[in-house]
């Protein structure tokens, strides 16, 4: 039989709670499925910081490093928001990224059928499904170029820097128009060329890279153009790929658009099979040890973790079934509806795994 090494990254707030659900979800599909699991626990984030100082321990990456994949909750909390910036939770998140070379960043945007009413946009303009990739640049841009404090005339001032190289620039280009190959066929590329010089670099490389793609098409959006495209006609997209800081913007947009926060997935992937899985919320402090967590997106990035790192297709295929299924009678509080049973994040995570043993 198989055997597979996962490390989970629980984290902060909430994060334990929903890794639970997610890790009894992959128990479940590796007995059907034929394969075992070993876990590892290792500490990331406000976590780490109160066990050992630092936000991300050198013994996590080398936990990280020695296994087939990494499941994380989320970082953060109140608790940390006073460090400074290299000692919070999410400088660890940063770390974490960096140290595993996972640059691609996919966060689909997708509608299940029975949560369309959760949508804010009306239902003509969603119609039958809405199914957005965002391809995010994960470990290059002003999320780690030069920054500091300095003083412009007499006055404190500050400054972090946009950069990318042309390397990577063009392999992010070829993880979106991959994927695309595999969905619709359109790439839309989402840069500020009309003002910086570094999108203005990223438009011409992605154009380079798309010549060796002649069957997928492509079309370029200014940001703020595409920040109101994704209200105004969001179907118009297929995968949209972009730097670190406009894919961390707009995937929180498209996420609302899909309904909740609290149902979309992530996957970080680096040029191996090593991959990082987790939810693209937060750790809610506000909500952690309630038991009202949703555990849904955590669930489903334990899916993307089958997909992509373990190769498992129909394993995965199923884990979205199940959700899918769940969401027609019970729900979370944060998307709870009249005519639902209202579940707790633990319950929730039971009535998927119920599903899939049927
Ligand atoms: C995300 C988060 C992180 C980011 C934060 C927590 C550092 O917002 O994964 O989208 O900005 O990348
Ligand atoms: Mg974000």
């Amino acid at each position: 039989m198989k055997n597979y090494k996962i490390t989970l990254l629980k984290g902060d707030g909430i994060g334990p709670e929903i890794v639970e659900q997610a890790v009894k979800v992959l128990n479940v599909q590796a007995e059907k499925h034929d394969f075992s699991i070993d876990y590892t626990d290792a500490l990331l984030g406000g976590a780490a910081i109160d066990a050992t100082g630092l936000p991300l321990p050198e013994e996590t990456v080398t936990a990280c490093k020695a296994s087939d994949a990494v499941l994380l909750g989320a970082v953060g909390g109140y608790k940390w928001d006073t460090l400074p910036g290299n000692l919070r939770p999410e400088a660890g998140l940063l770390g974490i990224r960096a140290a595993l070379g996972l640059y691609a960043n996919l966060r689909p945007a997708v509608i299940f059928g029975p949560l369309k009413s959760a949508s804010p946009i009306k239902d003509e303009i969603i119609g039958d499904a809405l199914d957005i990739m965002v391809v995010r640049e994960l470990t290059g841009g002003i999320y780690f170029g030069e920054r500091g404090r300095r003083e412009v005339n007499g006055q404190p001032a500050a400054f972090d820097t946009e950069m990318y190289t042309v390397p990577e620039i063009q392999r992010i280009a070829r993880v979106a128009f991959d994927v695309a190959r595999k969905r619709n066929k359109k790439v839309t590329n989402v840069d500020k060329a009309n003002v910086l010089e570094s999108s203005r670099l990223w438009r011409e490389t992605v154009l380079q890279v798309a010549e060796e793609y002649p069957d997928v098409e492509l079309n370029h959006l200014y940001v703020d153009n595409a920040a109101m495209q994704l209200v105004r006609n969001p179907r118009q997209f297929d995968v949209i790929v972009t730097s670190n800081i406009f894919g961390d913007i707009l995937s929180d947009e498209a996420s609302q658009i899909a309904g909740s926060i609290g149902m979309l997935a992530s996957a970080s992937l680096s040029d191996g099979s090593l991959g990082l899985y987790e939810p693209i919320h937060g750790s809610a402090p506000d909500i952690a040890g309630k038991g009202i967590a949703n555990p849904l997106a955590t669930i489903l990035s334990a899916g993307m973790l089958l997909r992509y790192s373990l190769g498992m297709e129909k394993a995965a295929d199923e884990i979205e079934a199940a959700v899918s299924a769940v969401l027609e009678t019970a729900r979370t509080p944060d998307i709870w509806e009249e005519g639902c049973r209202k579940v707790s994040t633990a319950e929730m995570g039971d009535l998927v795994c119920q599903l899939l043993q049927k």
